[in-house]
């Protein structure tokens, strides 16, 4: 089939460059599902670009994930989770409480992504040479996500709940 069925309950990640649109995609799903980063840095800062403030973020965010695995709940992670390290971390919590694990790619090419840094303002504009860091990260990360332990491994186009969002966006 075209289009990827996921889990009802799961632990999906996102893994993509800056601007490659994983807020957009992760829009698709209920607020309350929605684990974002820079959210978390606006929460324990009031900046969401403050990057000072990212090992709080982080923290944060390891412990709501904790209490929403135990409760088995949906769950998306809205950050690049470009570094093995991280995801690994993010598997781990959803395995100690049984729940399924998706790693979704937003491949976006890195051009589109460097373009998108545009027209944002001067706090959320990622600098050039870590969007294409980024970007590279992303590219190798693909062949390991199975090792990694994720029960599924898609790419964000295949996702049917796409479908909606470029036509929205498309208006
Ligand atoms: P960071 O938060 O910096 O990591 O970026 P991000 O991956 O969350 O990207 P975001 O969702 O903020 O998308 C960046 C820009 O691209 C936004 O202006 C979106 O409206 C646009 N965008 C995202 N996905 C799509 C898409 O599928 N099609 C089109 N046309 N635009 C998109
Ligand atoms: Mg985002």
């Amino acid at each position: 089939p075209l289009y990827t069925d996921l889990p009802e309950n799961g632990l999906i990640v996102l893994i993509g460059a800056s601007g490659a649109g994983k807020s957009t995609l992760a829009g698709t799903w209920h607020a309350s599902q929605v684990l974002s980063l820079d959210g978390l840095r606006g929460a324990v800062s009031d900046d969401p670009g403050w990057q000072d403030a990212t090992a709080d973020a982080a923290d944060v965010l390891k412990l709501i994930l904790e209490r929403r695995m135990a409760r088995k709940l949906n769950t998306v992670i809205d950050a690049t989770n470009v570094e093995q390290s991280v995801r690994v971390e993010l598997v781990m919590a959803a395995k100690r409480h049984g729940m399924p694990t998706v790693a979704v790619i937003v491949a976006t090419s890195l051009p589109v992504c460097l373009e998108r840094q545009g027209p944002r303002p001067d706090t959320r504009r990622v600098p050039q040479d870590i969007v294409r860091a980024q970007h590279q990260a992303m590219t190798h990360s693909h062949q390991r996500l199975a090792a990694e332990g994720f029960n599924t491994v898609v790419f964000a186009d295949t996702l049917y709940r796409l479908e909606p969002l470029l036509k929205r966006l498309s208006e």
